[in-house]
Protein backbone atom coordinates (compact mmCIF):
# COMPACT_ATOMS: atom_id res chain seq x y z
CA UNK A 1 0.00 0.00 0.00
CA UNK A 2 1.60 3.34 -0.58
CA UNK A 3 2.42 6.09 1.59
CA UNK A 4 0.48 9.33 0.95
CA UNK A 5 2.83 11.63 -0.13
CA UNK A 6 2.89 14.36 3.15
CA UNK A 7 4.39 11.50 5.08
CA UNK A 8 7.21 10.99 6.48
CA UNK A 9 9.76 9.07 5.27
CA UNK A 10 10.81 6.73 8.14
CA UNK A 11 14.58 5.74 7.97
CA UNK A 12 15.64 2.71 10.42
CA UNK A 13 19.23 2.37 11.26
CA UNK A 14 20.30 -0.86 13.63
CA UNK A 15 24.25 -1.43 14.69
CA UNK A 16 25.05 -4.46 16.37
CA UNK A 17 26.66 -4.26 19.78
CA UNK A 18 29.77 -6.51 19.31
CA UNK A 19 32.46 -4.55 19.49
CA UNK A 20 33.88 -1.15 20.12
CA UNK A 21 33.31 1.46 17.34
CA UNK A 22 35.54 2.56 15.10
CA UNK A 23 36.28 4.82 12.54
CA UNK A 24 35.43 2.89 9.82
CA UNK A 25 32.05 2.93 11.45
CA UNK A 26 32.07 6.58 12.31
CA UNK A 27 32.44 7.29 8.13
CA UNK A 28 30.48 4.33 6.68
CA UNK A 29 27.57 4.75 8.68
CA UNK A 30 27.25 6.56 12.01
CA UNK A 31 28.05 10.23 10.53
CA UNK A 32 25.89 9.79 7.95
CA UNK A 33 22.80 8.41 9.64
CA UNK A 34 22.84 11.35 12.41
CA UNK A 35 23.09 14.20 9.68
CA UNK A 36 20.23 12.20 7.88
CA UNK A 37 18.22 11.99 11.04
CA UNK A 38 17.63 16.22 11.27
CA UNK A 39 16.93 15.97 7.57
CA UNK A 40 12.90 17.58 6.93
CA UNK A 41 10.53 15.13 6.13
CA UNK A 42 12.64 12.50 8.04
CA UNK A 43 11.32 10.12 11.33
CA UNK A 44 14.07 8.21 12.20
CA UNK A 45 14.67 4.72 14.05
CA UNK A 46 17.88 4.29 15.66
CA UNK A 47 18.59 0.92 17.78
CA UNK A 48 21.48 -1.31 19.32
CA UNK A 49 20.81 -5.17 17.86
CA UNK A 50 21.73 -6.35 21.43
CA UNK A 51 19.89 -9.50 20.07
CA UNK A 52 21.38 -9.99 17.19
CA UNK A 53 24.88 -9.59 19.01
CA UNK A 54 23.79 -12.54 20.53
CA UNK A 55 24.42 -14.70 17.77
CA UNK A 56 28.22 -14.18 17.97
CA UNK A 57 29.22 -12.73 20.97
CA UNK A 58 29.00 -15.18 24.11
CA UNK A 59 30.67 -12.72 26.84
CA UNK A 60 27.86 -11.36 28.70
CA UNK A 61 30.56 -7.95 29.76
CA UNK A 62 31.10 -7.36 26.02
CA UNK A 63 27.79 -7.15 24.71
CA UNK A 64 27.05 -4.71 28.20
CA UNK A 65 30.28 -3.25 27.17
CA UNK A 66 29.48 -2.48 23.50
CA UNK A 67 25.97 -1.86 24.10
CA UNK A 68 27.11 1.41 25.86
CA UNK A 69 29.96 2.16 23.59
CA UNK A 70 27.48 2.64 20.61
CA UNK A 71 24.77 4.01 22.52
CA UNK A 72 27.60 6.82 23.78
CA UNK A 73 29.10 7.17 20.61
CA UNK A 74 25.72 7.93 18.55
CA UNK A 75 24.88 10.56 21.09
CA UNK A 76 28.11 12.24 20.92
CA UNK A 77 27.67 12.16 17.24
CA UNK A 78 24.55 14.52 17.73
CA UNK A 79 22.02 11.80 17.54
CA UNK A 80 19.16 14.04 19.56
CA UNK A 81 16.65 11.04 21.35
CA UNK A 82 14.09 14.31 21.36
CA UNK A 83 14.20 14.01 17.62
CA UNK A 84 14.44 10.71 16.94
CA UNK A 85 13.14 7.03 18.39
CA UNK A 86 16.16 5.46 20.05
CA UNK A 87 16.26 2.67 21.25
CA UNK A 88 17.86 -0.81 22.67
CA UNK A 89 15.97 -4.20 21.00
CA UNK A 90 15.67 -5.91 23.64
CA UNK A 91 13.48 -3.90 24.95
CA UNK A 92 11.07 -4.22 22.42
CA UNK A 93 9.40 -7.97 23.45
CA UNK A 94 7.22 -7.02 20.56
CA UNK A 95 10.27 -7.86 18.27
CA UNK A 96 10.77 -11.62 19.01
CA UNK A 97 7.08 -12.09 18.90
CA UNK A 98 6.85 -10.72 15.36
CA UNK A 99 10.08 -12.62 14.34
CA UNK A 100 7.88 -15.54 14.99
CA UNK A 101 4.95 -14.61 13.13
CA UNK A 102 7.46 -13.76 10.41
CA UNK A 103 9.35 -17.14 11.09
CA UNK A 104 6.20 -18.56 9.87
CA UNK A 105 5.77 -17.49 6.78
CA UNK A 106 9.78 -17.92 5.48
CA UNK A 107 10.32 -20.28 3.22
CA UNK A 108 13.59 -22.44 5.09
CA UNK A 109 15.04 -22.60 1.43
CA UNK A 110 15.25 -18.82 1.44
CA UNK A 111 16.99 -18.76 4.70
CA UNK A 112 19.53 -20.92 3.77
CA UNK A 113 20.48 -18.92 1.16
CA UNK A 114 21.38 -16.20 3.39
CA UNK A 115 25.49 -15.06 2.79
CA UNK A 116 26.07 -15.25 6.73
CA UNK A 117 24.70 -19.01 7.06
CA UNK A 118 26.04 -20.05 3.70
CA UNK A 119 29.52 -18.58 4.28
CA UNK A 120 29.65 -20.37 7.30
CA UNK A 121 28.46 -23.75 5.67
CA UNK A 122 31.35 -23.12 2.85
CA UNK A 123 34.00 -22.73 5.21
CA UNK A 124 32.42 -25.63 7.22
CA UNK A 125 32.31 -28.29 3.60
CA UNK A 126 36.03 -26.97 2.45
CA UNK A 127 37.76 -27.84 5.67
CA UNK A 128 36.16 -31.20 5.37
CA UNK A 129 33.57 -30.78 8.32
CA UNK A 130 30.34 -31.55 9.22
CA UNK A 131 28.90 -28.46 6.95
CA UNK A 132 26.25 -27.38 10.10
CA UNK A 133 29.16 -27.16 12.56
CA UNK A 134 29.35 -24.17 14.83
CA UNK A 135 26.16 -22.94 13.25
CA UNK A 136 23.44 -21.98 15.61
CA UNK A 137 19.95 -22.00 14.85
CA UNK A 138 20.35 -18.30 15.85
CA UNK A 139 22.61 -17.67 13.11
CA UNK A 140 19.78 -19.11 10.64
CA UNK A 141 17.75 -17.16 12.01
CA UNK A 142 19.41 -13.93 11.79
CA UNK A 143 17.50 -12.73 8.73
CA UNK A 144 14.08 -13.12 10.26
CA UNK A 145 15.02 -11.18 13.63
CA UNK A 146 16.46 -7.85 11.21
CA UNK A 147 13.01 -8.80 9.24
CA UNK A 148 11.11 -7.99 12.37
CA UNK A 149 13.07 -5.19 13.17
CA UNK A 150 12.40 -3.16 10.22
CA UNK A 151 8.79 -4.15 9.75
CA UNK A 152 8.21 -3.75 13.29
CA UNK A 153 8.48 -0.13 12.38
CA UNK A 154 7.20 0.19 8.99
CA UNK A 155 10.07 1.32 7.69
CA UNK A 156 10.87 2.79 4.47
CA UNK A 157 14.28 2.74 4.38
CA UNK A 158 17.02 1.32 5.99
CA UNK A 159 20.78 2.50 5.32
CA UNK A 160 22.82 -0.24 5.19
CA UNK A 161 26.31 -1.50 3.60
CA UNK A 162 25.93 -3.95 0.42
CA UNK A 163 26.86 -7.08 2.18
CA UNK A 164 23.07 -6.39 4.41
CA UNK A 165 21.40 -5.61 1.18
CA UNK A 166 20.35 -9.51 0.70
CA UNK A 167 18.94 -9.12 4.36
CA UNK A 168 16.44 -5.81 3.01
CA UNK A 169 15.26 -8.03 0.31
CA UNK A 170 14.37 -11.02 2.63
CA UNK A 171 12.29 -8.55 4.71
CA UNK A 172 10.66 -7.37 2.04
CA UNK A 173 9.45 -10.87 0.83
CA UNK A 174 8.77 -11.73 4.25
CA UNK A 175 6.23 -8.27 3.99
CA UNK A 176 5.37 -8.96 0.70
CA UNK A 177 4.02 -12.65 2.15
CA UNK A 178 2.52 -11.65 5.31
CA UNK A 179 0.41 -8.66 2.88
CA UNK A 180 -0.88 -11.73 1.00
CA UNK A 181 -1.84 -13.82 3.75
CA UNK A 182 -3.21 -11.92 6.07
CA UNK A 183 -3.79 -8.08 4.31
CA UNK A 184 -2.30 -5.00 3.77
CA UNK A 185 -0.43 -4.61 7.44
CA UNK A 186 3.61 -3.78 6.31
CA UNK A 187 5.45 -1.44 4.55
CA UNK A 188 7.84 -2.83 2.10
CA UNK A 189 11.18 -1.73 2.87
CA UNK A 190 14.04 -0.34 0.46
CA UNK A 191 17.53 -0.86 1.09
CA UNK A 192 19.42 2.47 0.94
CA UNK A 193 23.38 2.16 -0.09
CA UNK A 194 25.24 5.65 -0.11
CA UNK A 195 28.13 5.18 -2.91
CA UNK A 196 29.92 8.66 -1.25
CA UNK A 197 30.18 6.82 2.13
CA UNK A 198 32.72 4.65 0.74
CA UNK A 199 34.02 2.02 2.53
CA UNK A 200 37.30 3.26 4.90
CA UNK A 201 40.51 0.97 4.25
CA UNK A 202 41.70 0.03 7.58
CA UNK A 203 45.77 0.05 9.01
CA UNK A 204 46.67 -2.59 6.67
CA UNK A 205 45.04 -1.45 3.49
CA UNK A 206 42.06 -3.55 3.26
CA UNK A 207 38.37 -3.13 4.79
CA UNK A 208 38.68 -1.48 8.07
CA UNK A 209 36.47 -4.73 9.89
CA UNK A 210 36.89 -5.87 13.28
CA UNK A 211 37.28 -9.38 11.52
CA UNK A 212 40.33 -8.37 10.24
CA UNK A 213 41.81 -6.49 13.54
CA UNK A 214 42.85 -3.28 11.53
CA UNK A 215 40.55 -1.11 13.22
CA UNK A 216 41.40 2.63 14.49
CA UNK A 217 38.71 3.19 17.36
CA UNK A 218 36.63 6.05 17.04
CA UNK A 219 37.04 7.69 20.48
CA UNK A 220 40.45 6.57 21.48
CA UNK A 221 42.60 9.19 23.30
CA UNK A 222 44.64 11.38 21.24
CA UNK A 223 48.10 10.26 21.96
CA UNK A 224 46.64 5.99 20.81
CA UNK A 225 44.99 7.53 17.91
CA UNK A 226 48.28 9.40 16.99
CA UNK A 227 50.39 6.08 17.32
CA UNK A 228 47.93 3.88 15.50
CA UNK A 229 47.78 6.21 12.50
CA UNK A 230 51.68 6.14 12.57
CA UNK A 231 51.27 2.01 12.05
CA UNK A 232 48.86 2.24 8.65
CA UNK A 233 50.70 0.48 6.09
CA UNK A 234 52.61 2.98 3.38
CA UNK A 235 55.49 1.74 0.52
CA UNK A 236 58.80 2.29 1.32
CA UNK A 237 59.05 5.11 -1.02
CA UNK A 238 61.47 7.96 1.22
CA UNK A 239 61.04 11.70 1.61
CA UNK A 240 61.51 13.95 -1.52
CA UNK A 241 60.25 11.00 -3.97
CA UNK A 242 56.44 11.34 -5.48
CA UNK A 243 54.09 9.10 -3.78
CA UNK A 244 51.31 7.16 -4.92
CA UNK A 245 47.75 8.78 -4.11
CA UNK A 246 45.75 5.64 -5.91
CA UNK A 247 45.93 2.55 -3.35
CA UNK A 248 46.82 4.59 -0.54
CA UNK A 249 44.88 3.88 2.66
CA UNK A 250 46.08 6.86 4.05
CA UNK A 251 45.04 9.05 1.05
CA UNK A 252 41.87 7.58 1.40
CA UNK A 253 40.90 7.77 4.87
CA UNK A 254 42.09 11.41 4.70
CA UNK A 255 40.02 11.71 1.56
CA UNK A 256 37.11 10.73 4.08
CA UNK A 257 37.13 13.44 6.58
CA UNK A 258 38.57 16.10 4.61
CA UNK A 259 36.86 18.57 1.89
CA UNK A 260 37.73 18.71 -1.78
CA UNK A 261 40.29 21.86 -1.26
CA UNK A 262 42.45 19.93 1.59
CA UNK A 263 42.17 16.74 -0.75
CA UNK A 264 43.80 17.93 -3.63
CA UNK A 265 46.40 19.91 -0.88
CA UNK A 266 47.44 16.04 0.14
CA UNK A 267 47.01 15.03 -3.75
CA UNK A 268 49.78 17.47 -4.52
CA UNK A 269 52.13 16.70 -1.41
CA UNK A 270 51.92 12.89 -2.67
CA UNK A 271 53.11 14.27 -5.87
CA UNK A 272 55.89 16.87 -4.09
CA UNK A 273 57.11 13.92 -2.60
CA UNK A 274 55.79 14.65 1.69
CA UNK A 275 57.38 12.03 4.15
CA UNK A 276 55.09 9.55 4.88
CA UNK A 277 55.58 10.50 9.03
CA UNK A 278 54.78 13.95 7.50
CA UNK A 279 52.06 12.39 5.66
CA UNK A 280 50.84 11.28 9.19
CA UNK A 281 50.76 13.86 11.26
CA UNK A 282 48.44 15.61 8.52
CA UNK A 283 46.10 13.02 8.89
CA UNK A 284 46.22 12.78 12.38
CA UNK A 285 45.40 16.59 12.86
CA UNK A 286 42.79 16.62 10.61
CA UNK A 287 40.95 13.17 11.90
CA UNK A 288 41.36 15.35 15.32
CA UNK A 289 40.31 18.31 14.41
CA UNK A 290 36.10 16.43 13.33
CA UNK A 291 36.57 13.97 16.41
CA UNK A 292 38.26 15.90 19.35
CA UNK A 293 35.14 17.64 20.18
CA UNK A 294 32.83 14.56 19.85
CA UNK A 295 35.59 12.61 22.12
CA UNK A 296 34.92 14.96 24.85
CA UNK A 297 31.33 14.52 24.58
CA UNK A 298 31.67 10.37 24.37
CA UNK A 299 33.87 10.74 27.59
CA UNK A 300 31.70 12.79 29.47
CA UNK A 301 28.79 10.19 28.54
CA UNK A 302 30.68 7.27 29.12
CA UNK A 303 31.23 8.55 32.82
CA UNK A 304 27.04 8.94 32.80
CA UNK A 305 25.48 5.16 32.13
CA UNK A 306 22.80 5.70 34.05
CA UNK A 307 21.61 8.40 32.03
CA UNK A 308 22.48 6.83 28.52
CA UNK A 309 19.95 3.94 30.27
CA UNK A 310 17.15 6.52 31.12
CA UNK A 311 17.99 7.68 27.67
CA UNK A 312 17.43 4.27 26.38
CA UNK A 313 13.95 3.73 28.48
CA UNK A 314 12.54 6.58 27.88
CA UNK A 315 13.05 5.78 23.86
CA UNK A 316 11.85 2.37 24.67
CA UNK A 317 8.46 3.60 25.70
CA UNK A 318 8.26 5.72 22.43
CA UNK A 319 9.14 2.78 20.32
CA UNK A 320 6.83 0.49 22.20
CA UNK A 321 4.09 3.49 22.06
CA UNK A 322 3.82 2.25 18.00
CA UNK A 323 4.99 -1.58 18.63
CA UNK A 324 2.40 -2.51 21.06
CA UNK A 325 -0.75 -1.32 19.29
CA UNK A 326 0.70 -2.69 16.20
CA UNK A 327 1.17 -5.71 17.55
CA UNK A 328 -2.34 -6.12 19.07
CA UNK A 329 -3.24 -5.33 15.33
CA UNK A 330 -1.01 -8.43 13.94
CA UNK A 331 -2.12 -11.17 16.60
CA UNK A 332 -5.39 -10.70 15.39
CA UNK A 333 -4.60 -10.82 11.91
CA UNK A 334 -3.65 -13.82 12.58
CA UNK A 335 -6.28 -15.20 14.65
CA UNK A 336 -4.56 -15.30 17.63
CA UNK A 337 -7.97 -13.72 19.52
CA UNK A 338 -10.01 -12.58 22.32
CA UNK A 339 -12.49 -15.36 22.16
CA UNK A 340 -15.22 -13.52 23.28
CA UNK A 341 -14.84 -11.10 20.70
CA UNK A 342 -16.76 -13.14 18.03
CA UNK A 343 -15.74 -14.40 14.73
CA UNK A 344 -15.08 -12.09 11.39
CA UNK A 345 -16.52 -12.66 8.36
CA UNK A 346 -13.71 -14.38 6.72
CA UNK A 347 -14.02 -14.88 3.21
CA UNK A 348 -17.46 -13.64 2.97
CA UNK A 349 -16.02 -9.88 3.30
CA UNK A 350 -17.15 -7.17 1.35
CA UNK A 351 -14.17 -5.41 -0.64
CA UNK A 352 -16.13 -2.38 0.21
CA UNK A 353 -14.47 -2.89 3.30
CA UNK A 354 -11.27 -3.10 2.38
CA UNK A 355 -10.99 0.19 -0.04
CA UNK A 356 -11.95 2.42 2.60
CA UNK A 357 -11.59 2.29 6.58
CA UNK A 358 -11.54 3.58 9.83
CA UNK A 359 -8.61 4.09 11.06
CA UNK A 360 -6.83 5.96 14.43
CA UNK A 361 -4.77 8.64 14.07
CA UNK A 362 -2.20 10.12 17.19
CA UNK A 363 -1.00 13.79 17.93
CA UNK A 364 0.87 15.55 19.96
CA UNK A 365 -1.19 18.68 21.23
CA UNK A 366 1.04 21.62 21.03
CA UNK A 367 -1.06 23.85 23.66
CA UNK A 368 -0.68 21.30 26.52
CA UNK A 369 1.92 19.36 25.35
CA UNK A 370 -0.21 15.76 25.77
CA UNK A 371 -1.00 13.32 23.69
CA UNK A 372 -4.13 12.49 21.89
CA UNK A 373 -5.88 10.43 19.64
CA UNK A 374 -8.72 10.44 17.51
CA UNK A 375 -10.65 7.75 15.40
CA UNK A 376 -11.96 8.50 11.91
CA UNK A 377 -14.44 7.20 9.73
CA UNK A 378 -13.58 5.98 6.75
CA UNK A 379 -14.13 9.41 4.95
CA UNK A 380 -12.01 11.07 7.50
CA UNK A 381 -14.23 12.22 9.85
CA UNK A 382 -13.77 12.13 13.69
CA UNK A 383 -15.95 9.64 15.58
CA UNK A 384 -14.19 9.40 18.82
CA UNK A 385 -12.25 11.56 20.90
CA UNK A 386 -9.63 10.91 23.38
CA UNK A 387 -8.60 13.38 26.32
CA UNK A 388 -5.21 13.93 26.75
CA UNK A 389 -2.56 11.25 27.85
CA UNK A 390 0.66 12.13 29.07
CA UNK A 391 2.55 9.62 27.08
CA UNK A 392 2.01 8.60 24.16
CA UNK A 393 2.05 4.89 24.70
CA UNK A 394 -0.77 5.35 27.37
CA UNK A 395 -2.68 6.61 24.32
CA UNK A 396 -1.50 3.88 22.31
CA UNK A 397 -2.69 1.25 24.89
CA UNK A 398 -6.09 2.60 24.88
CA UNK A 399 -5.92 2.48 21.20
CA UNK A 400 -4.86 -1.41 21.64
CA UNK A 401 -7.29 -1.93 24.14
CA UNK A 402 -10.62 -0.73 21.70
CA UNK A 403 -8.82 -2.70 19.24
CA UNK A 404 -8.90 -5.67 21.16
CA UNK A 405 -12.34 -5.23 22.39
CA UNK A 406 -14.20 -2.34 20.18
CA UNK A 407 -17.48 -1.46 21.38
CA UNK A 408 -16.99 -3.49 24.88
CA UNK A 409 -14.35 -0.96 25.82
CA UNK A 410 -15.84 2.40 25.24
CA UNK A 411 -17.82 1.52 28.87
CA UNK A 412 -14.65 0.70 31.19
CA UNK A 413 -12.52 3.30 29.01
CA UNK A 414 -14.96 6.10 29.82
CA UNK A 415 -12.39 8.03 31.60
CA UNK A 416 -10.12 8.20 28.74
CA UNK A 417 -12.31 9.55 26.33
CA UNK A 418 -14.67 12.53 25.26
CA UNK A 419 -18.10 11.24 26.00
CA UNK A 420 -20.51 9.39 23.34
CA UNK A 421 -24.10 9.71 22.82
CA UNK A 422 -25.88 6.71 21.63
CA UNK A 423 -26.02 7.66 18.52
CA UNK A 424 -22.00 8.22 18.74
CA UNK A 425 -21.38 4.71 20.23
CA UNK A 426 -22.94 2.84 17.69
CA UNK A 427 -21.06 4.41 14.87
CA UNK A 428 -17.70 3.98 17.00
CA UNK A 429 -18.58 0.73 17.20
CA UNK A 430 -19.34 -0.25 13.86
CA UNK A 431 -15.92 1.21 12.77
CA UNK A 432 -14.11 -0.54 14.96
CA UNK A 433 -15.88 -3.72 13.94
CA UNK A 434 -15.19 -2.52 10.58
CA UNK A 435 -11.54 -1.69 11.47
CA UNK A 436 -10.98 -5.38 12.88
CA UNK A 437 -12.54 -7.10 9.58
CA UNK A 438 -10.77 -4.90 6.91
CA UNK A 439 -7.17 -6.29 9.07
CA UNK A 440 -7.87 -9.63 8.74
CA UNK A 441 -9.56 -9.80 5.06
CA UNK A 442 -7.68 -12.70 3.93
CA UNK A 443 -6.75 -12.64 0.07
CA UNK A 444 -9.81 -14.64 -0.69
CA UNK A 445 -12.05 -11.85 0.15
CA UNK A 446 -10.43 -9.43 -2.04
N1 LIG B 1 22.63 -6.80 10.87
C1 LIG B 1 23.06 -5.45 11.02
C2 LIG B 1 24.59 -5.40 11.08
O1 LIG B 1 25.21 -6.29 11.64
C3 LIG B 1 22.50 -4.82 12.27
C4 LIG B 1 21.02 -4.84 12.22
C5 LIG B 1 20.17 -5.63 12.93
C6 LIG B 1 20.21 -4.01 11.39
N2 LIG B 1 18.89 -5.36 12.60
C7 LIG B 1 18.88 -4.38 11.66
C8 LIG B 1 20.50 -3.02 10.46
C9 LIG B 1 17.82 -3.77 10.99
C10 LIG B 1 19.45 -2.39 9.81
C11 LIG B 1 18.13 -2.78 10.06
O2 LIG B 1 25.15 -4.47 10.59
Amino acid sequence: MASSSSAPLRVLTGITPSGTPHLGNYVGSIRHSVRQSVAPGVESFFFLADYHALIKVQEPARIQRSTLEIAASWLACGLDPERVTFYRQSDIPEIPELTWFLTCVTGKGVLNRAHAYKAQLDKNIAKGDDPDADVTAGLFMYPVLMGADILMFNAHKVPVGRDQVQHIEMARDMAQRFNHQYGEHFTLPDAEIDDAVATLPGLDGRKMSKSYNNTIPLFAPRAYLQKQIASIVTDSRAPGEPKDTEGSALFQIYQAFADADETEMLRKAYADGIGWGDAKQLLFERIDLEVAPLRARYEALMNDPAEIERILLVGAEKARALSKPFLTRLRHAVGLRNLAAGKDKGGAGKAAHKAAKPSFKQYRERADGLFYFKLLDARGETLLQSRGFTSPQEAGRTIAVLQEQRGAALATLAAQLEPLDTEGTRAVTEALEALAEATTTTTDGR
